[in-house]
């Protein structure tokens, strides 16, 4: 077995300064939860890689690298991390990523910011990391790349590597045929031949693999079949792996006295309440003015729960130096104020709001507290807070709301699944949650914890790298 290296626009971890003080953090979102906790896992170690690697942009300047390495020193999985121009990265993170295929693959067209240097930059910083990866590589290596921001960077590697071991995962929807082609002639064929690089090619559903094929059809000509490829004489696939979460870390998160300190001090503080929570990176794609304006309707509508709920909303920091991002902050904080200035009392409010990181012992706690769940996103590749809910919910009491437009709600067929801007609909469905008989939350829960254990984040791994091997042999076989 040779060595493992991932890589992905965001590393692992998040640098925070205190004056003088550099402390860090886990990064936020689900890519890097869903890897980082693979590599926790005791299963990662016994795949047998010799080495493993995460190369990715690094967001501190190269100045601090040496005290950034130091506190990584000792861990399994070793850091390269990528020091970019500030001007450039702006034009390829905030640009061609976060106002082009970020809106558009989540079927925002309207929120599109086409422009010419931001798709130059895009390819620059894709070549960069080719360029940084490229000298390092041996022939048994597998080389797993993650998500929207690389997808040049297979082909880049393909054309000086060419039997590399290359495997792609999308952690976002790839949009329908009709959206994708709007893009210019150009770019649309770049990003389709970049990915086409891969030996495998990873998505979260089968819609969104069937789109990719249909675009690769259409657009390239590539003709699949049982999501085969044959491409420039290469076989490639492309196929779905729902991602996951490590659930017996969440089922277990608990036992800690931390997070069991955490949870009752919640419960103390909201007794004789009922607490709805929801947590999300603060993006438009979440659904969060929906959601408030559902839970606006709720009170009006069943105003016998007031004084008697509370919805925990928590943030998570995000992208703020974009103009969609910031203002949608505003938006959101403006609601909040009127909910609840409108109808909070000297003692109750119905709204409690944070805009912060959570530790992972307080956002266990809080899922452990939570008597509902309420995920809402207009589009989202998975959603992995819904994932994380169900494993956290002991006694298997709680019920989950989730939009229909997550990914996720293929698996949680048992949730309560919404159309999240109707806002009649959610409405109903937190009256639901909060009336449901004790026994039919748990045979829901129960149903879902089940699927959720055994197809767990290292269930997922292996799955795709054993598909990738596959597809490596059958490629021998071929020649
Ligand atoms: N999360 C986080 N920081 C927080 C709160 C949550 O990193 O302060 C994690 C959360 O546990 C989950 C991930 O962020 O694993 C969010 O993943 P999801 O798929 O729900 O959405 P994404 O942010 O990737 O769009
Ligand atoms: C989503 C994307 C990831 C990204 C994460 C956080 O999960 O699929 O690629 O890392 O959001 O966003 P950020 O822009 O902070 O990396």
């Amino acid at each position: 077995m040779g060595r493992l290296i991932i890589i992905s626009n965001r590393l692992p971890f998040s640098i925070d300064h205190e004056g003088d003080q550099l402390t860090l953090r886990q990064s936020s979102g689900g890519l890097v939860s869903a890897i980082k906790s693979y590599f926790e896992s005791d299963s990662s170690k016994n795949r047998g890689f010799t080495e493993k690697f995460w190369l990715g942009v690094a967001d501190f300047p190269q100045n601090e690298w040496s005290v950034v390495k130091e506190k990584l020193s000792g861990r399994d999985i070793q850091i390269i991390p990528l020091f970019l121009n500030k001007l450039l990265y702006k034009d390829y993170y905030n640009g061609f990523s976060n106002s082009v295929l970020w809106p558009l693959f989540h079927y925002f067209p309207n929120l599109v910011e086409s422009n010419v240097h931001y798709f130059e930059a895009y390819v620059k910083v894709n070549r960069a990391f080719a360029d940084k990866l490229i000298p390092l590589l041996q022939p048994d290596d597998t080389i797993w790349i993650h998500d929207y921001q690389l997808l040049l960077l297979p082909e880049m590697i393909r054309a000086e590597k060419p039997a590399a071991t290359i495997g792609f995962f999308l952690h976002i929807p790839f949009p329908s045929y009709e959206l994708f082609r709007t893009l210019p002639a150009e770019w649309k064929t770049s990003l389709l031949r970049g990915v086409l690089g891969s030996d495998l090619i990873g998505f979260h559903t089968h819609d969104y693999a069937q789109h990719f094929l249909q675009s690769a059809k259409m657009i390239l000509g590539v003709d699949s079949s049982f999501h085969s490829m044959q491409y420039q004489d290469r076989l490639i696939k492309a196929d779905l792996f729902p991602i996951s979460i490590d659930y017996k870390k969440f089922n277990k998160a608990c036992n800690d006295p931390e997070t069991k300190q955490h949870y009752k001090d919640i419960r103390k503080n909201f007794e004789g309440k009922k607490i709805i929570f929801s947590v999300d990176r603060l993006d438009y794609t979440k659904g969060l003015m929906d959601r408030l304006n559902a839970y606006d309707h709720f009170l009006e509508q069943y105003p016998e729960w007031r004084e008697k709920v509370v919805f925990i909303l928590n943030i998570v920091p995000s992208r703020d130096d974009i103009q969609a991002y910031t203002e949608r902050k505003q938006q959101i904080e403006q609601k909040t104020g009127t909910i609840n200035g409108k109808i909070s009392t000297i003692t109750w409010q119905p709204i409690i709001y944070r805009y912060t990181h959570l530790p992972f012992n307080e956002l266990a706690a809080l899922y452990k507290a939570a008597d509902v769940a309420l995920i809402t996103p207009l589009r989202d590749g998975m959603n992995l807070v819904a994932k994380e809910y169900v494993a956290s919910c002991s006694g298997r009491k709680g019920v989950l709301i989730l939009s229909e437009l997550a990914g996720a709600a293929n698996e949680l067929n048992e949730a309560l699944l919404v159309n999240p801007t109707d806002t009649i609909e959610v409405a109903s469905a937190i009256n639901r949650a909060l009336t449901m008989p004790e026994e039919e939350q748990e045979h829901r829960m129960f149903l879902m914890q089940q699927r959720l254990s055994d197809y767990d984040v290292i269930k997922w791994v292996s799955d795709f790298l054993d598909q990738l091997a596959n597809v490596k042999q059958e490629q021998l076989k071929q020649q």
